[in-house]
C-alpha cells in the first residue's frame, strides 16, 4: 500500500510503497479515505518531538471503512463508515493520561496510507453530516479543543470565552464548538482575513495578536473573560490574566510560539484565576465531541485538500500557517 512513512531525520515524508497491516484480535483494518495534519505531525518531520522512531507511517486524524477485522471482536463494523480516536490507552483516571497512552502515528503506523489498524474500541461512526474530509479533520483537533473548552474550561451558555489563534486546527473548531455551546465567542489572529472568517463563523469580535495593543483592544471590546483557550503561549500568554474575569480558566495544551513568559502571579490569586494544562482527551470526550457536533452540525473548517502524494506541500503550508482551520489529505 501506498503511505507517508518518516524515515529518517534527513527524509521526513517519504512517499512510498509499505506492507499492508496485519491484525491482531481485537484490531480493524480501516480502508483510509481522506487523513488530516496536525502540527504535531509537522512538529515530528521537523525533530521537535519525544521518542521518534524511524520508520513510522505518520498521522493521527483518519476516516474511513472497516474492512477487515483480527478477529470476532468488531466484525460489527464491516463496512461501516467510520472516524478514528487517536489517542489509545488513556488508562484508569478521567483526569490525566496515564503511563501507556500514546496517539496513532508515533510510535504505532498513523494514518497518512491507504490502510491503517486500530483497536475496535477506537473506531465510532461518521457522523452522517460529514464527508470523508470534514470527518477526517475533526479528530484530534476536535478532542483536545472540546476537552479543553467544556471538561476543563467548564464553558457554558453565555460565558465569554477567548480562542488565541483561532486559525489553528484547534482554535477554528473549539471557536464553531463555543458558538454552539452559546458562549460569546471572541478570537485573536495573526491575519486580518482570519478574523473576518471567524466572524462568519460566529465570532462577537477578534483582534490582531501582532498589534501592540491587541490585550487593550480586547478589554475595550469584550471587558473580560470567563474562559480563555490558548496553543501558543509565547509573550502574549504574559497578557491573559489581565483579561480573565475573577474566576476565569486559562486552559492551554500547545506552545507553538514559545514558552511561558514572566507573568504577574498576583493577579492570579487575587482574581481566583486557574490555569490548567490539557492533552488530548479520553473516550468520554470523544463521544462528547461526536455528540456535540452532531447535534449542531458542525462541520471542521478545511482549508485545503491535498493527495497523500503530495503531502509535503501540505506540511510546507503547516509550516507557514497560512491556513485556516484544517489541512487534507485525500487517499
Ligand atoms: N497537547 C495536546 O493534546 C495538543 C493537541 C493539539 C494541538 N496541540 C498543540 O497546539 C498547537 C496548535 O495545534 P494545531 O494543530 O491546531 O496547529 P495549527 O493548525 O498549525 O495552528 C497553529 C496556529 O497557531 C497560531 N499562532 C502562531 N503564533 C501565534 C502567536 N504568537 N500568538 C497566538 N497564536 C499564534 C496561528 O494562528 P493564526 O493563524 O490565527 O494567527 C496558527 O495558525 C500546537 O503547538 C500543537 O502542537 C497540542
Amino acid at each position: 500500500m501506498k503511505a507517508i512513512v518518516l524515515e529518517s531525520a534527513e527524509n521526513p515524508i517519504v512517499y512510498k510503497d509499505v506492507e499492508k497491516p496485519t491484525l491482531a484480535p481485537g484490531e480493524v483494518l480501516v480502508q483510509i479515505k481522506a487523513a488530516a495534519l496536525n502540527r504535531r505531525d509537522y512538529w515530528i518531520t521537523v525533530g521537535k518531538y519525544a521518542g521518534l522512531k524511524y520508520p513510522t507511517i505518520l498521522g493521527a486524524d483518519g476516516a474511513g471503512i472497516v474492512v477487515e477485522t483480527g478477529g470476532d471482536e468488531g466484525k460489527e463494523w464491516l463496512g461501516k463508515e467510520v472516524v478514528i480516536n487517536p489517542g489509545n490507552n488513556w488508562g484508569d483516571s478521567p483526569d490525566f493520561q496515564g503511563k501507556h497512552f500514546k496517539i496513532l502515528g508515533l510510535p504505532d503506523d498513523g494514518t497518512f496510507a491507504e490502510y491503517v489498524k486500530t483497536r475496535a474500541e477506537y473506531i465510532y461512526a461518521k457522523p452522517a453530516h460529514l464527508n470523508w474530509e470534514h470527518a477526517a479533520a475533526l479528530p484530534l483537533a476536535g478532542l483536545t479543543a472540546y476537552r479543553a473548552l467544556f471538561t476543563k474550561g467548564r464553558a457554558k451558555k453565555g460565558d465569554k470565552v477567548l480562542i488565541v489563534g483561532v486559525g489553528a486546527g484547534t482554535g477554528s473548531i473549539a471557536l464553531q464548538m463555543a458558538v454552539a455551546a452559546g458562549c460569546q465567542v471572541f478570537v485573536t489572529s495573526g491575519s486580518g482575513d482570519k478574523l473576518q472568517q471567524a466572524k462568519k463563523l460566529g465570532a462577537a469580535a477578534g483582534v490582531n495578536y501582532k498589534a501592540q495593543d491587541w490585550a487593550q483592544q480586547l478589554h475595550e471590546l469584550a471587558g473580560g473573560f470567563d474562559v480563555i483557550i490558548d496553543s501558543a503561549l509565547g509573550e502574549g500568554f504574559a497578557k491573559l490574566p489581565d483579561l480573565c474575569n475573577p474566576g476565569a480558566r486559562i486552559v492551554f495544551f500547545g506552545g507553538t510560539a514559545g514558552d511561558i513568559p514572566a507573568i504577574n502571579g498576583r493577579k492570579i490569586f487575587w482574581k481566583q484565576l486557574q490555569i490548567l494544562g490539557t492533552t488530548m482527551g479520553n473516550q468520554d470526550d470523544f463521544k462528547g465531541l461526536l455528540k456535540l457536533i452532531t447535534e449542531h452540525e458542525i462541520k471542521p473548517i478545511v482549508d485545503e485538500v491535498f493527495t497523500l502524494a503530495n503531502a509535503k506541500e501540505a506540511f510546507k503550508r503547516m509550516e507557514y500557517s497560512s491556513q485556516f482551520g484544517k489541512l487534507v489529505l485525500s487517499v
